[in-house]
């Protein structure tokens, strides 16, 4: 069995940032790109002999990596993990397909429920490890089971979505385990409606969101019956920065990194907002952005 550092498809010291939607952050030690399980079952099988953690990367549009970087191996999923097929008992999709894709794709099918994820900017995996939603509608609404791969196993499971105990912003997928691809449910239904809710949803987004910025959407997850934005705006927080990264004006959840920007000033900002929301309401708000490398 190869280490990791002799397979050829393993990279060291590749920059993480590029690969996120914040583009902040410094390299990983070890990054793969894989196309196939194949390739897939090699690099996991080189990783298992290392000590060091698995990362699995989906569309980086809600990771943040610290400047120093990180000593990981970053995985990507590629090739013939982003494809779509309209099966008769759902739509498969496989871990790397984008979600906007998943959502047009089902609707020109004539298949509908998936809309919601036409403004949702991560991949088909992380939207079921993070249970992603939207418009009053998440994962676990529409997911029927997926295939996970433990990387430490090398085993594959086919888990009901029942059993990954999905809740907000939540489900019970590990680190070490690599969702390979998911079926979903629909409604039959036509396209027309399909599309006119996905430019409805699009629409909302540009109205309220501060899209074609550099950011990873929502910071905080919302608290019970509340939320985040509304709390950080009503402390009239919109507008406060750190370094180059700034509460945005439109969204008060929504942190907006300029030019300069360092993943530094985003995790300060981020713990001088949530500091300030804990002394003048009690509140303790939990990050969404996952954040890796930081003390
Ligand atoms: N609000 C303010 N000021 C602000 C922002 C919001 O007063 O600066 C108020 C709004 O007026 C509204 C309430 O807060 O009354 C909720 O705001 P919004 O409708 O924008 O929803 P949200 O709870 O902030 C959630 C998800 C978003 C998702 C939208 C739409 C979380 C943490 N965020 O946002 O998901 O797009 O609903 O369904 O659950 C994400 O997770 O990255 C994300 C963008």
């Amino acid at each position: 069995m190869s280490a990791l550092a002799d397979l050829d498809i393993v990279r060291r010291d590749i920059p993480v940032g590029p690969l996120t939607t914040y583009k902040l952050g410094g390299p990983a030690s070890f990054y793969a790109e894989v196309g196939s399980r194949d390739e897939l079952d090699r690099v996991l099988g080189a990783w298992r002999q290392s000590q060091i953690p698995l990362l699995v990367l989906g569309r980086g549009s809600n990771l943040v990596v610290s400047d120093h970087g990180i000593d990981a191996l970053v995985l990507r999923l590629t090739g013939s993990f982003n494809e779509v097929v309209q099966r008769p008992d759902g739509v498969w999709a496989g871990a790397a397909v984008r979600l906007p894709q998943l959502a047009r794709a089902a609707v020109a099918a004539g298949r509908l429920g998936l809309e919601f994820y036409v403004g949702i900017p991560g991949s088909v995996g992380g939207a079921v490890r993070q249970n992603a939603g939207g418009h009053g509608r998440e994962t676990k609404d529409v997911l029927i089971e997926v295939s996970i791969l433990d990387g430490r196993l090398g085993e594959v499971e086919v888990k009901a979505a029942g059993e990954l105990d999905l809740r907000y912003r939540h489900s019970s997928v590990a680190a070490h385990q690599v969702v390979l691809d998911a079926l979903f449910a629909f409604e039959p239904g036509e396209s027309e409606e399909g599309e006119a809710r996905m430019r409805e949803i699009t629409r909302w987004r540009r109205e309220y969101q501060p899209g074609g910025t550099l950011n990873a959407g929502s910071v905080f997850k919302n608290p019970p019956d509340d939320s985040a934005g509304r709390i950080i705006d009503s402390l009239g927080l919109k507008g406060l920065t750190v370094g180059d990264v700034s509460v945005s004006q439109k969204h008060a959840n929504f942190f907006v990194a300029g030019p300069a920007a360092t993943a530094a000033d985003l995790y300060r900002l981020v713990d001088e907002v949530r500091g300030i929301v804990v002394a003048k309401t009690g509140v303790e708000l939990e990050t969404e952005i996952q954040f890796e490398g930081f003390s």
